[in-house]
């Protein structure tokens, strides 16, 4: 198996409310991948953080009654315990109002970009929409407001830097098409291409300070702080010293993939690459890019009141619950529905009556029939399981484990080892053998999605004991 470094991040979250299960989703996703590959023997990091230089802030902890920072350390503690609950094996927490680990990166890179001529004033009028944090068109709007934040943009004339984005369209197109830059799937990998082909604008990227902004300060020049979105992409390196102490940017740059979901695909498959590009900086090798989890058809938003709290899901079913039904029902490339209907339904079949079932026959008849501990030899993953994990496929690779858990359930009925143990006792004690050595491989392919799940497994195999009920079924 390959044993090489691994860097794989997710996005850095809005800090201005608590986060719901489609960002439970995409840091599940990174888990669970950044899990594999620790268990192939990759050397890996685990980035992930918050957005913090955003003006949604300002108005968020205004209307809470608190200071900006305040609101913004209490939030972040919720992100915590949250990630805490979910089992989130991340290396490193970035925060964006972080003045030493973050800022001094950005600010060099920032110099970076204007040395390369890259970076012009301009006098500059527009739609600017705080919800997405970026300027939109008159042609975007619905009755005057932005569609998917429900408030009316703000017409700002101001004097902004722009950044050259124009002049990468060309390099970005190429290396995306010769697979340099690898955007994952295919379906996204297209949308950005058509981008590409009708050619990027420059885009505005620094806000006049003013003594309500948030910031970085724009080096050199007081009167500017940096455009959110060009702070907040920097965090990809910043985290790992650039621009400071760059040990861990020479050991884990470029990026083997950025997870992002489809709604901020242009920022990371254009603005990134150009800014990386800009300052000489090799590219990410790839971008994940998932789908949305929608609640009743629509997309979770506090205005419609249809947010799924993964809380209610943790308390109710359990940390690993969740990251299975997260990693194997929620498909990575399409749009999905989520209903607390589905996910009973799931976790009755797949947990309660499938795999902790399986694991109590099988462990009855072990502690029953044989008198020491299984011995247990290493088997290599096989390759449906470790190719759908190269894909990032991992609702495959766990459709592969639970092929799996299936077929050893009907083993059992069709050897029938509790009537053959009765007949011929060593013949019974082998077949049950064979099926301690085929759950405890299942078990290693389980430690990525459901990690105290196998390791409750582990333990109940190498004690030959059965353990407690792992999923008790629901009504
Ligand atoms: N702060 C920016 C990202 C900067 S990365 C340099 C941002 N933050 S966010 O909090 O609004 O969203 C974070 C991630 O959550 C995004 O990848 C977004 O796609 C994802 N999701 C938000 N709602 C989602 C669903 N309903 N379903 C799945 N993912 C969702 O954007």
């Amino acid at each position: 198996m390959a044993e090489k470094n691994f860097y794989v991040t997710t996005p850095i979250f809005y800090p201005n409310a608590n986060l719901h299960l489609g960002h439970a989703y995409v840091t599940t996703l990174t888990d669970v991948i950044a899990r594999y590959h620790r268990l192939v023997g990759d050397t890996t990091y685990f980035l992930t953080g918050s957005d913090e230089n955003t003006q949604k802030i300002l108005s968020a902890a205004a209307d809470a009654g608190v200071t900006p920072q305040q609101f913004l350390d209490d939030k972040v503690e919720g992100f915590e315990n949250l990630f805490k609950q979910l089992n989130i094996s991340y290396d490193q927490f970035i925060r964006t109002s972080d003045e030493k680990v973050h800022w001094p990166g950005a600010v060099a890179l920032w110099k970076k970009l204007d040395a390369a001529g890259d970076l012009y004033k301009k006098q500059y009028e527009g739609l600017y929409c705080v919800g997405h944090e970026a300027f939109i068109t008159e042609k975007d709007l619905v009755d005057g407001a932005c569609p998917d934040h429900g408030t009316a943009p703000e017409r700002i004339q101001e004097e902004n830097y722009f950044f050259k984005l124009s002049k990468y369209t060309q390099t970005i197109k190429t290396k995306i098409e010769s697979g340099e830059l690898c955007i994952i799937p295919e379906s996204r990998r297209h949308e950005i291409l058509s981008l590409l082909a009708e050619g990027l604008q420059d885009v505005s990227f620094s806000r006049p300070r003013t003594p309500m902004s948030v910031g970085i300060p724009v080096p050199g020049d007081t009167t500017q702080v940096m455009y959110v979105w060009c702070d907040a992409l920097s965090n990809y390196i910043t985290a790992l010293g650039y621009g400071q102490d760059e040990t861990l940017y020479k050991t884990f740059w470029p990026a083997n993939v950025h997870i992002i979901g489809k709604d901020i695909l242009r920022f990371h498959a254009a603005m990134w690459p150009a800014m990386l590009l800009s300052a000489g900086e090799p590219l990410p090798k790839s971008i994940l890019v998932h789908a949305m989890i929608l609640s009743g058809g629509r997309k979770m938003s506090k205005t419609l009141g249809n947010i799924i709290d993964p809380q209610e899901l943790l308390q109710e079913y359990g940390t690993d619950a969740v990251r299975y039904f997260l990693a194997r029902h929620i498909s990575p490339f399409e749009d999905g529905d989520i209903t607390r209907e589905h996910f009973k339904d799931a976790y009755n079949a797949d947990l309660a009556n499938g795999l902790g079932n399986l694991v109590a026959r099988i462990m009855q008849l072990a502690q029953t029939h044989l008198s020491a501990p299984v011995e247990l030899e290493y088997k290599p993953f096989p390759k449906e399981y470790t190719d759908a994990f190269e894909r990032f496929e991992i609702n495959k690779a766990a459709d592969h484990v639970w092929g799996r858990i299936q077929a050893l359930d009907q083993k059992i009925t069709e050897m029938a080892p509790f009537k053959v143990v009765k007949e011929d006792e060593e013949k019974g004690r082998g077949i049950i053998i064979e099926l301690v050595v085929e759950l405890a491989c299942i078990d290693q392919m389980l430690e990525p999605i459901m990690p105290q799940t196998s390791k409750k497994i582990i333990d109940a195999i190498m004690t030959n004991k059965k353990p407690e009920n792992l999923f008790p079924r629901k009504e």
